[in-house]
């Protein structure tokens, strides 16, 4: 009983001089940890959602009912390689996937039949010529600033 008491009380003695280092230690232990986690955590997050299959090559589908006047555009995603998906697929960050550019509902429209239509971002044509975020937009703003660009010429892109 009283050996017991004694062990126990050099244990006490023990324990009380490491006390405050070790939980001291463990602190930074867990502080590192956290700091792992809250830069994994995110990593992890992106590494789920990044990788979509992608195809090189793609012809731009049109929109059910569209009389043509152009030859159909193909485009390169390799061409595009350091681009952020989203500048293009704008809806992808919310839906996750990549759509069509003329699904329902998106850039859908094929025959406006008035100036309000004609001028909407539903006119499927609308949605590749002039904001700076489209094909021949974006090309035509980088060949103003002297960058390399892409065709702004008809026959560049509608082959
Ligand atoms: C410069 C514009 C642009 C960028 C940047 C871009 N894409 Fe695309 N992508 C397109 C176009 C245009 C299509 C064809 C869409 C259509 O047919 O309506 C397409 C098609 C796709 C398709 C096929 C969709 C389907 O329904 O078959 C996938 C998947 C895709 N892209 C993934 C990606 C991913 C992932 C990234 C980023 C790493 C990316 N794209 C970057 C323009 C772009
Ligand atoms: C945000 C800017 C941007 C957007 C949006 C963009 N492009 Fe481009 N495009 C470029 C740049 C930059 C190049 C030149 C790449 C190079 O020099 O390799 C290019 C190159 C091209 C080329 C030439 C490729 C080749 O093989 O020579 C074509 C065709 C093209 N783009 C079509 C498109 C089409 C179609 C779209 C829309 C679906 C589109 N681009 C959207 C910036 C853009
Ligand atoms: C940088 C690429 C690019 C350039 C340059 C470009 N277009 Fe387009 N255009 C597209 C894409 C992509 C589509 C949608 C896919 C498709 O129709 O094949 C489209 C669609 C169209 C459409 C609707 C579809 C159709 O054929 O009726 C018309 C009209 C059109 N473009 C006319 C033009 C004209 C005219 C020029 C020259 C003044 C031009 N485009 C230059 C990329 C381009």
């Amino acid at each position: 009983m009283s050996s017991m008491g004694m062990r126990g009380s050099a244990r006490g003695t023990v324990d009380a001089s490491l006390h405050v280092p070790v939980r001291a230690a463990w602190r930074g232990v867990a502080g590192v940890l956290v700091v792992l986690v809250c830069l994994l955590v995110p990593f992890c997050a992106l590494s789920n959602t990044m990788p979509v299959a992608r195809p090189d090559s793609v012809v731009v589908a049109r929109p059910h009912g569209l009389r043509a006047q152009m030859p159909a555009v193909t485009f390169v995603h390799s061409r595009h390689g350091h681009m952020r998906c989203g500048l293009c697929h704008h809806t992808m960050e919310s839906l996750g996937a990549a759509e069509r550019c003329s699904s329902a509902g998106c850039h859908d429209m094929v025959a406006p039949h008035c100036p309000r239509e004609k001028a909407s971002g539903r006119y499927f044509k609308n949605a590749f010529h002039d904001s700076p975020a489209s094909c021949r937009g974006c090309h035509a703003e980088r060949s103003a600033e002297g960058h390399n660009a892409g065709p702004v010429a008809c026959k560049g892109c509608h082959r």
